[in-house]
């Protein structure tokens, strides 16, 4: 077996398509909110697998549902009707005031589902021609032809991918004016996420999603939210769009959801949900019933230990020590953004160096749009473990 860094990276590099540009560090174990590398050195992880392992990794209890589920039933098809499937979906409704759930793999695969569904529904339920997408700059919605086609993001993301599908429109972030000059009759959904991950940690204003809510009465186009990242207590509550008294018409989820197995969600309204009927969209894997247990403890642990509210208290407590830091480095940290634990510290130049020297120190967060340290840690993180990304970053500060 490889052991050293050394040899892995080289395995690495000769065995598997270079498609991502991997941190240098081979992680062997993951426990709480904790890595641990090839020999045995912990390092705090602010990333959780990015914004997935939210109840911190190898949970004890999930292993155990896992287990006992594996032992019973892992895959059987959606041919079959599952009660693992049907718990699961009763918890995520009771979660927020969408009616149906259809379960899939991924959160590209959950905001392709999303799309598909507001583009047929407009077709067969509304009758009319509507299936133009708009979505906003910097989001980031997935790798398929179709969601990479409505992130709005340039460079190697959509590079050499051509020709990308039709249908879909990009604006500027929070521009109501430009998004008023996109929508027209052509337009299916409006398809957003209340605070941009990797466009840099971007809270959508308040007054925005107000007018956004004014304009779907208006014109009677779809509001799609993509939560795959800010769903599942992420952002302090248990939706993203709960911050801003909105009923989206679709969501989509992913990420969090099996706290690192692969599942996905799209959530609907009853009246959008008629959009699809019996052939019109499926998944061999979605709803698998290992995969569904383990969904279906994770919300209830959500529930049970108020996770929610502890991302809201610790963001608090995080913008203040933020603040507290920018006002001592005024020339080199702008302050914190973002919502519940989905959070980013605006440096004023490039961080690089800053996201390597942490990494050095043992402390794993990432770096978006070049000035942005991101940290999504597990939900379960303590406040002496931020305090500790907050000492380190200081020294390697006041040292740069
Ligand atoms: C907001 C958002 N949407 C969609 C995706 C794509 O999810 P997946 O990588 O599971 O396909 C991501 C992944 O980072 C995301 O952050």
């Amino acid at each position: 077996m490889t052991r050293s860094f050394e040899s892995i990276k080289q395995r690495e590099q000769s065995l598997m398509m270079q498609t991502y540009g991997r941190y240098p560090l081979a992680v062997s174990r993951a426990e709480g909110c904790s890595l641990f590398d090839l020999d045995g050195n912990e390092y705090l992880d602010l990333l959780s697998g990015i914004a997935v392992c939210s109840l911190g990794h190898s949970r004890p209890e999930l292993a155990e549902v896992m287990a006992e589920q594996a032992r019973k039933m892992v895959h059987v098809s959606n041919l079959f009707y599952q009660n693992e499937q049907l718990d699961l979906a009763e918890k995520l409704l009771d979660t927020c005031a969408a009616d149906r759930v259809f379960l899939c793999n991924s959160g590209a695969e959950a905001n392709e589902g999303a799309i598909k569904l507001a583009r047929r529904y407009m077709r067969k339920v509304r009758h009319t021609e509507a299936f133009e997408v708009v979505t906003l700059e910097k989001s980031f919605h997935g790798r398929t032809l179709s969601t990479l086609t409505a992130t709005g993001q340039e460079g190697p993301i959509k590079d050499g991918f051509d020709p990308l599908p039709p249908g879909f429109i990009t604006v500027p972030f929070a521009d109501m004016g430009a998004l008023k000059s996109a929508i027209s009759d052509k337009t299916a959904a409006v398809m957003i996420e209340m605070v941009q991950g990797e466009g840099g940690v971007r809270p959508l204003p308040e007054e925005y999603v107000e007018e956004l809510k004014k304009l779907r009465d208006e014109r009677g186009f779809l509001i799609i939210v993509d939560e795959v990242q800010t769903g599942l207590c992420r952002t302090g509550q248990f939706w993203a769009h709960q911050h801003y008294d909105l009923v989206p018409d679709i969501f989509t989820s992913a990420k969090a959801l099996a706290n690192g197995l692969p599942m996905g969600a799209v959530l609907a309204t009853e009246e959008i949900a008629k959009g699809f009927a019996p052939g019109s969209h499926a998944t061999t894997f979605g709803g698998g019933a290992v995969l569904s247990a383990v969904a279906a403890k994770v919300v209830d642990i959500m529930n049970e230990d108020r996770l929610a509210d502890r991302a809201a208290e610790l963001e608090l407590w995080f913008k203040d020590q933020a603040a507290a830091l920018a006002e001592r480095h005024p020339e080199k940290v702008t302050g914190a953004r973002g919502k519940g634990l989905l959070l980013g510290i605006e440096l004023t130049f490039d961080g690089k160096d800053v996201w390597k020297a942490l990494l050095d120190r043992r402390i794993v967060c990432n770096l978006t749009q070049g000035t942005i340290l991101r940290l999504v840690p597990p939900l379960t993180i303590g406040k002496e473990q931020l305090a500790r990304f907050f000492i380190e970053l200081e020294d390697i500060l006041t040292k740069a």
